[in-house]
Parts: structure tokens; C-alpha cells; sequence
């Protein structure tokens, strides 16, 4: 439908730019044009020429892959606009390559019933830089007790398909398994916080030496795995999905594997944080590095990236945690535990993951976009770089090294551990259904 006008028109009969990406390496591969045209990657092919009037982008040396999904972002709205809003996080996750997140319910009300996914859903959709889909919790107020409104917030405008009670663990066996074969019915996921509360009363860090130096309270590693241990196999035995968020110990990879060669249906996700820092960082005593789980031991993120290079973990998921100033910069026992994560996650997945051998481009799109699509349901989204599929695209300059400054995030909160360092690859641009997002 599009014509010498160098426009296109979306089935609603909404006017749309055209693109001619010029000289892209989709993958990282050989050089290639891509013609842009309603919402989807109408040519690919060397020396296109652009149909008049529409907008050129000199790509050379910039390498494409699909739009990034995040599973994990804590968006604030409702209740912590002052940390962020749906707009502010959707700008942040456009900057950093994504263009879909999964919103986490542990909001201010809690996303536990149909009206305040729908509430996230519309304001993703006004602000329209990413497809925002709302998490839903698993229990009423994330307290544990009693099922949410799952089938409603499945069959609302929303269409949750995740559903976690993040920040919190579902820990009552029972209900977690009544949650799992709830959301069987319409190919839901349990995202679980693997924490087992009673083992993390008052904890700071990691247990371990450092722990043990730094006087600060332990969170223990068996904490995380008991929990999973327990949750694949009830997974197994009730046939349904289960996500693990977050997971940060070398024990919980060999869980998961464990899990998958039996056949379970089981995925999980690790943060870029997990996949560089440590423990010893708490050493500090700056907040900015406080989080749940905890930063782990050199050996942790070994085995954390062995796992994500093997398959073992599906997806890389930020856990995007903006926290005002008066919640972070406090002593750290005070501090709220959480990181930024949507602008720096790409650079970071590059540092620990492909400069170091351990995955190719390709390797990268599947665990930052095809991935994470699969498993939130998000059919348009993670697609090839290829002709016919949607023009969610992601186009980073490999070669890049920049510096991370706070003060320059879209986020409305500054909390990322990496200010001031040097990190590797940079997005150029991010486009979401053909139109440009990330500036
Ligand atoms: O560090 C974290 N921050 N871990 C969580 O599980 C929740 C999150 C938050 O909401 O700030
Ligand atoms: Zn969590």
C-alpha cells in the first residue's frame, strides 16, 4: 500500500514513514539494505534503492538484530511515579535496543486484578515507544495468601500470560501449585522469585566469606535453590510453566539443568548483573550495589554464564529496578535492593557474553529477543531479521565504547552500578513496527 510518496499506511490507515537502512550486517553478517515499509521488513537485499521521500539511514559497520524483550522491568506506575513512570521506562527501554518489556506487578496498587493491568497496558500504548504487557501478580497484594484474579487479568485488554509476585516468593507449596495449573488453561507462566523467606530474615549479601568480613547478615545460596528445586518439580508434576527469575547461583544452573533433561517445562532468565559483578563489590558499602538475589562469587558467575551459553538459561531479563534517591542513597541496610538495567543490558550481555566467546550475534538475539518472546507469548516481537517479518529492529555499532553517566538516563532514577565505566557496543537505533524509538 505504500506508494511513490515515500509513505505507508498500517491497516488502520495510520500514515507511516518509510525506511531504507543502508549497508546493515543483520547478525553481524554481510552487509545488506532493509526497506522498512508498513511495520515490517518489506526487502532485504544489496544496492535498494529508496522509493522517494523516504527517510535514509546510513547503517555501515552497524550490525542489526531483532528488537530486544525484556521479561523483567519494574516500571513504578501505578504508586512510584517519582522512581519512574510507564513513559519514562518505555523511553529507557527504546534507548537500550528493547521493543517489548514485561512490566512487574509489584506496584503501588498491586497489578493483581484486571483493572490496573489495563491500567499499564494503556499507558504503555499512549507513551508507544515499546509494547509494554503487564505482569499480573500471583496472589492478592503479593502476600502470599491467596490466589489473584488470574483468568481476569488473562482475559482482560492486557492479555497477561506472566504472572509473578516479584520482589516476594510465591513459598507456599500449595498455592504455587494451584497458581502453575491455573495458568495452564491459557498457556500462562508462573515467573517465580525463588527466595525461601524463612532462610533471608534480615539478609544483606551473599553468604560467604565477604559476608563474613563485612559483618553484614547472609542470603544464602540455598535460599534460591530450594525454591527452585521444589518449583520444577511441581512444574513437572502438573505439566505447566514455570520462569525463574533471576537466577544467580551456580547450584540453581545445575538445578535447571537437571530440570530440562528430564523434560520438564522450565525456563529461567539471568540478569546482566549476575553476569559481571560480585560480591565483592559490597565491600563498598554503596548501595547502588545492594539487589535481590544478591551479587554472588566469581565462581557463581561462571557457571551463570556457561549456563546462558549452553541453553540451560533461556534469556537475559534486566530486572530494571529504578529506586528513588531517599530509598538508595541511605547506609545499606536501609537501602531498597535494586539496579537500573534497560540502557546498559545490551553493553553488558556483549562484555560478559561476546567478547568473551561465549555467544555469537545470533546467540545474543536469541537470549536478549526470541527467547524472552517465546516465553511472554509475544508473537510479534523477537521475529528473524529477515523479509515479511515485523520491522522491530535493533541496530547497535559493535566497535563503540562509551561511558555510563547517570545524570544522562532517560530513567527518572540514577541508581546504576556502572557510572563512570567504559562499556562496550552502543544502540544506534531502535524501531518498533518501522518507526524509530530510540532517541
Ligand atoms: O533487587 C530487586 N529489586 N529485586 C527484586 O526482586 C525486586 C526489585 C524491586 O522491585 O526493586
Ligand atoms: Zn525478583
Amino acid at each position: 500500500m505504500s506508494g511513490a510518496s515515500g509513505r505507508g499506511r498500517t491497516d488502520d490507515g495510520v500514515e507511516m514513514a518509510i525506511w531504507l537502512v543502508e549497508g546493515v550486517r543483520p547478525y553481524g553478517g554481510r552487509p545488506v539494505d532493509l526497506l522498512l515499509r508498513d511495520g515490517v521488513v518489506a526487502e532485504v537485499g544489496r544496492g535498494l534503492s529508496a522509493p522517494s521521500g523516504a527517510h535514509r539511514l546510513d547503517a555501515g559497520g552497524l550490525v542489526a538484530l531483532p528488537g530486544l524483550v525484556d521479561l523483567h522491568t519494574h516500571l513504578r506506575e501505578p504508586g512510584r511515579e517519582d522512581a519512574e513512570t510507564v513513559e519514562t521506562g518505555s523511553r529507557a527501554a527504546a534507548l537500550g535496543g528493547y521493543t517489548a518489556v514485561h512490566a512487574m506487578a509489584n506496584t503501588e496498587p498491586v497489578a493483581d486484578t484486571a483493572g490496573v493491568v489495563e491500567q499499564v497496558w494503556r499507558l504503555g500504548r499512549e507513551a508507544g515507544l515499546v509494547d509494554v504487557r503487564p505482569v499480573g501478580a500471583v496472589t492478592v497484594g503479593l502476600a502470599g495468601v491467596r490466589l489473584a484474579e488470574l483468568g481476569a487479568m488473562a482475559d482482560s485488554a492486557a492479555r497477561v500470560r506472566v504472572f509473578s509476585d516479584d520482589g516476594h516468593c510465591v513459598s507456599d507449596p500449595a498455592l504455587m501449585r494451584r497458581a502453575l495449573e491455573y495458568v495452564k488453561a491459557f498457556d500462562g507462566v508462573v515467573a517465580q522469585h525463588a527466595e525461601e523467606p524463612r532462610l533471608t530474615e534480615r539478609a544483606q549479601m551473599n553468604e560467604g566469606v565477604i559476608a563474613a568480613r563485612l559483618g553484614l547478615t547472609g542470603w544464602p545460596a540455598a535460599a534460591e535453590e530450594a525454591v527452585i528445586a521444589r518449583d520444577v518439580l511441581l512444574a513437572g508434576h502438573v505439566g505447566s510453566r514455570l520462569h525463574v527469575c533471576h537466577v544467580s547461583t551456580a547450584g540453581s544452573v545445575e538445578i535447571l539443568r537437571w530440570a530440562k533433561a528430564k523434560g520438564f517445562r522450565v525456563t529461567a532468565e539471568v540478569t546482566p548483573h549476575h553476569l559481571l559483578l560480585t560480591d565483592e563489590l559490597a565491600a563498598t558499602y554503596d548501595p547502588v550495589y545492594k539487589v535481590n538475589p544478591p551479587l554472588r562469587t566469581a565462581e557463581d558467575v561462571a557457571a551463570l554464564r556457561a549456563g546462558l551459553a549452553d541453553g540451560t538459561i533461556d534469556a537475559i531479563a534486566t530486572d530494571h529496578a529504578p529506586h528513588a534517591l531517599e530509598d538508595k542513597q541511605s547506609e545499606w541496610a536501609a537501602a531498597r535492593p535494586g539496579m537500573l538495567g534497560l540502557e546498559t543490558a545490551l553493553s553488558v550481555a556483549v562484555r560478559a557474553m561476546v567478547e568473551t566467546g561465549l555467544l555469537d550475534w545470533r546467540g545474543l538475539a536469541e537470549r536478549m529477543a526470541a527467547a524472552p518472546a517465546r516465553i511472554g507469548g509475544l508473537a510479534g516481537h523477537g521475529r528473524a531479521v529477515a523479509e515479511g517479518e515485523p520491522a522491530s529492529l535493533v541496530l547497535l555499532d559493535p566497535d563503540a565504547r562509551w561511558s555510563v553517566d547517570p545524570a544522562a538516563s532517560a530513567s527518572r532514577s540514577r541508581n546504576t552500578p556502572y557510572a563512570g565505566r567504559e562499556l562496550p557496543a552502543r544502540v544506534v537505533a531502535t524501531f518498533l513496527a518501522g518507526e524509530p524509538t530510540g532517541e
